[in-house]
């Protein structure tokens, strides 16, 4: 058993190394296109709870692999999901001012620019995890690759978002609203577990308790940042809340209401643990991570 406390110890520390990797990933330049690297490194430096990475890392390590190697396949993730968050800001998607406590990046900057530090992000996850310093084996490398492609695209965050939109003026049913939280935001946290798990070259059955215990997790994730968009304080959270229902979004929160919701995710949080027995005691971090997630107030 890890207890809350010493879990919020191991995602700061995790979090400092995580954040000092992409520090010197997005080195700034002299020239004009500085700027992009400005707004690249403030969309991505301050703040975020890492929460992706922490998987990459904890999951790495269950099968001992190097902590330097781990971090920089979780920066690359971790940069996928600030693009994500920039994109997903922008006036023509959830048109938001108020992000990890600071300004959204197109106010700080400009919409141009947020379109451009987004894609910017994006595309320098790839590049890191085709760097030798990242894994020494080249089918390695390029298996990180195209699980990370598939897990951010149509397939992916990508399709989840597109059918958010549509859930804007749509009414979905549990199965559909699933379907969509599931990609929206539960791909990128499975492929977090996987991108570990891959790297740790894992056997079959200790890499498909870890894509249940990923599948649990991430539904659960969202479930509680629907949740938060209700019951959660701004200042605490860092973002606006209660803009869900204001743009008549469907959420389980939306669906189910309040305590049968927060149920649910304390049901899957709860059935995502009992996927890591194989692992024993190495999981515990994976263990308290669950907890985590669905008692988080940001
Ligand atoms: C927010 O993600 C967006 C979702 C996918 C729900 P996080 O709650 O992980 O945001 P940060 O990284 O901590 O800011
Ligand atoms: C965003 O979901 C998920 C992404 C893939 C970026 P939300 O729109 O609910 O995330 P927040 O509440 O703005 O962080
Ligand atoms: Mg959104
Ligand atoms: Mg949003
Ligand atoms: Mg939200």
């Amino acid at each position: 058993m890890m207890n809350q406390e010493d879990l919020l110890a191991e995602l700061s520390r995790g979090a400092e190394a995580v954040t000092g990797v992409l520090d010197n990933i997005l080195a700034e330049t002299n020239g004009h296109e500085n700027r992009v690297v400005e707004a690249m490194r403030y969309a991505s430096l301050a703040g975020g709870k890492r929460v992706r990475p922490f998987l990459v890392c904890a999951t790495a390590a269950l099968f001992d692999v190097e902590e330097s190697r781990a971090l920089r396949a979780a920066a690359a993730v971790e940069l996928i999901h600030c693009y994500s968050l920039v994109h997903d800001d922008l006036p023509a998607m959830d048109d938001d001012e108020l992000r990890r406590g600071q300004p959204t990046c197109h106010i700080a900057f400009d919409e141009a620019t947020a379109i451009l530090a987004g894609d910017a992000l994006l595309t320098k996850a790839f590049e890191v995890l085709a760097d030798a310093k990242t894994h020494a084996e080249p089918s390695i490398r390029s298996a990180l690759v195209k699980v990370l492609a598939k897990a951010s695209g149509h397939e992916g965050m990508v399709g989840g978002q597109i059918i958010d939109l549509y859930a804007e003026n749509h009414e979905l049913d549990v199965p559909e609203i699933t379907r969509l939280q599931r990609m929206k935001t539960g791909a990128l946290i499975a492929v977090s577990c996987d991108i570990g798990a891959l790297m740790g070259e894992a056997s079959e059955e200790a890499r498909h308790y870890l894509r249940e215990y990923a599948h649990d997790i991430g539904l659960a994730f969202q479930i509680a940042d629907d949740l938060l968009d209700v019951t959660g304080d701004e200042a605490e959270v860092g973002k606006k809340t209660r803009k869900d229902a204001g743009a008549g979004k469907a959420t389980f929160v939306s669906l189910l209401g309040v305590d049968k919701a927060s149920e649910q995710a304390h049901m899957l949080s709860q059935q995502a643990q009992e996927h890591l027995a194989i692992f024993g005691e190495k999981a515990d971090s994976l263990r308290a991570l669950a907890t985590f997630i669905v008692d988080r107030r940001s």
